[in-house]
């Protein structure tokens, strides 16, 4: 090896950056015995072939980081078959052999795989240090085509081509419209979801608003003016802020699919999650328009501002009595975690109802109004209702269903994963638990043996208020592994203070649309020996 040419030229080429330059070794020895001179020689020439040898491996190494790779080729290594690799700026690294060393755990370092570092060093700000950037250097693999440099535009004709770039981490359950999830390992990581991993739920494409020119129309009472509100009119209404958690009806919908088919988007337990949102208060700007609480039947019909090639905008309505309570705390929010709304979350204002379906938090609002019936969209009277399980296509009637508001009581289990492998000793279970209609969770139940006997998790995150418990608990529980168990089934159920608790299973609960899916939660894990 140390004989072929292109090593041989490898190292003139790198040593004239080196500072480990090979010494040119002197093999005349004077006055010393030939033995001595023997071991000398022999000893020079290892060293020499030691120095060319760590020269031969630079070279190789300087020449397989210099290779250029193509994004498509990095996103083919995302998994321990095929290799793990990922991009930090223009660089490619082959992080394989470090995902067992990662201090965060391999399953945070797998989210990334086969794709750019950023998105995540942006989410978790303590990478971006110089001794992370070492430790990465080493596994450096080469650098991406300069084309592929730039991150890749959507095409303009794609009405989805505004759409706002979205994190890495989000699992997408359609790209078009956008529809994704936190993966679970991070949706309980905090009790804040950050804004980028927000589970984000359009319908539409994502509108592009200017926030100079936004206005929100909301119309009076008979005989009254209709306001014209600029953000900055908004901005003089007492500012509100509650942590509230918004659950989309088809939150782990896919655990209804595995029973039985229905339609809409396969959701795992990830369309959740929490922020703490500022605003005007929808009772403050209803009164300041003239409403009054006097008709208790009425409706306050919302309109985004994103709407279908017909020009169908996605409407909802929340009945009067609700968006007149002060106590009930609807806000028109401009702000998400201290920061405007994201794009995909609804800038520049969105409803935020507490305690009340995904669906009613109107995004992108453009106009509100007061209305003797609920609102006519069709997500209003169309979807987001529920039926008895022997309801089909052939003989469902919407009309027959009231439209879901507050949500029942949720829990779900995110680690440990269904199918992962733990530990035998002992064994670390965590997960959310929600109830809508401001109910708190007093207790989550947690069994490692499929519901026969039972443990209570300990609950983690803010305090809940009574009535206006609108975010969900955290909770967690350490449990000992029962000795010779080689597996585990593992489920959760939580207790909300009207003492209403989940059903055992989906059978009783499925309807096609496979909304309200909130039976325990079920997790198999096998246990190592
Ligand atoms: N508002 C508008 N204008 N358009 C939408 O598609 N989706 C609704 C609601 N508000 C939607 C909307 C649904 S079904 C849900 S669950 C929530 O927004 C999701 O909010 P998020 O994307 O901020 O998580």
């Amino acid at each position: 090896r140390l004989q072929s040419v292109p090593s041989r030229l490898c190292i003139r080429a790198c040593s004239t950056n080196d500072s480990l330059q090979p010494q040119c070794p002197s093999l005349a020895f004077s006055g010393a015995n030939s033995s001595t001179r023997g071991w000398r020689v022999m000893g020079t020439l290892l060293g020499l072939g030691a120095v060319l040898a760590y020269h031969d491996h630079r070279c190789r190494a300087a020449e397989k980081s210099s290779r250029i790779y193509t994004r498509e080729e990095v996103k083919s290594h995302s998994s321990l078959e095929t290799r793990i690799w990922v991009t930090l700026g223009c660089e490619v690294f082959d992080v394989t052999e470090f995902v067992d060393l990662h201090p965060g755990g391999p399953s945070k370092l797998m989210l990334a795989a086969g794709g750019p570092l950023e998105p995540f060093w942006a989410l978790y700000a303590v990478h971006d240090q110089a001794h992370v950037r070492e430790i990465l250097a080493q596994y450096k693999v080469g650098e991406l085509s300069s084309e592929d440099k730039a991150p890749s535009t959507l095409k303009t004709s794609d009405p989805y081509a505004d759409d706002p770039v979205r994190h890495p981490a989000l699992k997408v359950n359609s790209q078009r419209p956008f529809n994704a999830e936190p993966p679970p390992e991070l949706l309980t990581e905090n009790y804040i979801t950050p804004n980028p991993i927000f589970f984000t739920r359009n319908h539409l494409p994502v509108p592009n608003l200017e926030p100079e020119t936004y206005r929100l129309h909301v119309v009076g009472p008979p005989g009254c003016q209709s306001l014209s509100l600029s953000l900055d009119d908004l901005y003089q209404f007492p500012k509100h802020e509650v942590t509230v958690t918004l659950q989309c009806a088809g939150n782990r919908r896919s655990e209804m699919t595995q029973f039985k088919e229905v339609k809409g988007l396969e959701w795992n337990a990830g369309a959740i999650s929490t922020a703490r949102w500022a605003g005007a208060r929808l009772c403050d700007v209803l009164a300041k328009a003239g409403h009054q609480l006097r008709e208790t039947e009425a409706h306050v019909c919302f309109e985004g501002l994103d709407s279908d090639p017909t020009g169908t905008a996605y409407g909802a309505s929340i009945p009067l009595a609700r968006a007149m309570d002060p106590e009930a705390e609807v806000l028109l929010a401009y702000e998400m975690n201290g920061q405007p709304l994201p794009r995909d979350h609804g800038f520049p204002v969105r409803v935020v109802v507490p305690g009340v379906v995904g669906a009613r938090h109107v995004k992108w609002l453009g106009k509100v109004s007061v209305e003797p019936e609920e609102s006519y969209s069709h997500w209003q009277r169309r979807d987001y209702k529920g039926f008895s399980p022997s309801v089909d296509w052939d003989t469902v009637d919407f009309d027959s269903a009231p439209s879901i508001q507050e949500l029942p009581v949720q829990s779900a289990i995110t680690e440990p994963k269904d199918g992962e492998t733990v530990q035998s000793g002992e064994v670390t279970i965590k997960g959310y638990a929600w109830s809508g209609g401001g109910r708190a969770v007093v207790r989550v139940d947690v069994s490692l043996d499929g519901g026969l006997t039972w443990q209570v998790a300990e609950l983690n995150g803010e305090e809940q208020r009574p009535r206006k418990a609108w975010a969900w608990r955290l909770w967690q529980l350490q449990a000992p592994v029962p000795a010779g168990k080689k597996e585990l089934n593992i489920v959760c159920k939580a207790v909300d203070d009207s003492y209403n608790v989940q059903p055992d299973s989906v059978a009783p609960i499925w309807n096609l649309r496979g909304v309200l899916s909130n039976a325990w939660h079920r997790v198999h894990v096998r246990v190592t020996p």
